[in-house]
């Protein structure tokens, strides 16, 4: 795997895939990036509800930087959360240790929790964050209908990888979505908002994260 660690603009690191030319997150800010296309715009958004559980399916498990978010996040609100993350191109150990995202030694051991669940089981990281990491591309996954409450497609970019984005795809992931369930993500292109629309979602464009204009969401109706 052609991998570099960077750091991004808020100081947080990234992945830069060397074969792709591709960043795992903003290079303004890869924390800052999570935080609000997925946390605040996602999650929280789907919490205001008053919901005390959320099933989240995420598109590229990558650093594993959305999970711990979420796990953190849940827990101090005393929210369950059934995770359930794609990635076919697992980090090796001595990459993911090296990155800067946790500040205290409580953190350290969430993330390293995270990252050392096995693959392709469901596991209890913690009592209120259960974890299904799958080796599994989209394109080849099976995914359960209308069990999702929080997408997270978090793929690389459509002119890197536009395979992940086409209306077969999308719509794959956004069948998964419960009645009220949310899609989010970083990319705010207008096909992508078609698509979404086409596929039933009311979409909204929404300020993206310093340094990125804009970002979408798209909510199946109830
Ligand atoms: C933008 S990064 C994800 C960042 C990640 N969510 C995080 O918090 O660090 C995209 C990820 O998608 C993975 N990926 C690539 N092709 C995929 C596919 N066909 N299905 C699922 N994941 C894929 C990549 O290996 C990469 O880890």
């Amino acid at each position: 795997m052609s991998i570099e660690i960077i750091t991004t603009g808020d100081g947080s690191h990234s992945l830069l895939n060397t074969a792709l030319n591709e960043t795992y997150h903003s290079r303004h800010g890869a924390v800052q990036e999570s935080l609000h296309v997925f946390i605040q715009e996602g999650l929280d958004r789907f919490l205001a509800s008053g919901a005390t559980t959320v099933a989240v399916l995420e598109i590229g498990f990558g650093t594993g930087l959305n999970a711990l978010l979420t796990a953190q996040h849940t827990e101090e609100k005393g929210v369950t959360v059934h995770y359930t993350s794609l990635e076919t191109a697992p980090l090796p150990e001595d990459l993911w240790v090296q990155l800067n995202y946790t500040t205290t030694p409580a953190a350290q051991t969430l993330f390293h929790a995270i990252h050392q669940a096995p693959w392709n089981q469901s596991v209890a990281v913690r009592p209120t964050f259960q974890l299904q990491k799958l080796t599994v591309s989209l394109q080849d996954a099976t995914l359960p209908t209308a069990q999702t409450d929080v997408i997270y497609f978090d793929a690389f970019a459509p002119n890197k990888q536009p395979e992940m984005w086409t209306y077969d795809m999308l719509a794959k992931a956004v069948q998964t979505l419960r009645p009220g369930g949310m899609f989010v993500t970083y990319c705010a292109k207008g096909q992508l908002k078609r698509d979404l629309k086409a596929l039933g979602l009311t979409v909204e464009t929404l300020p993206g994260p310093p340094g990125k204009k804009e970002m979408v969401r798209g909510v199946r109706s109830v």
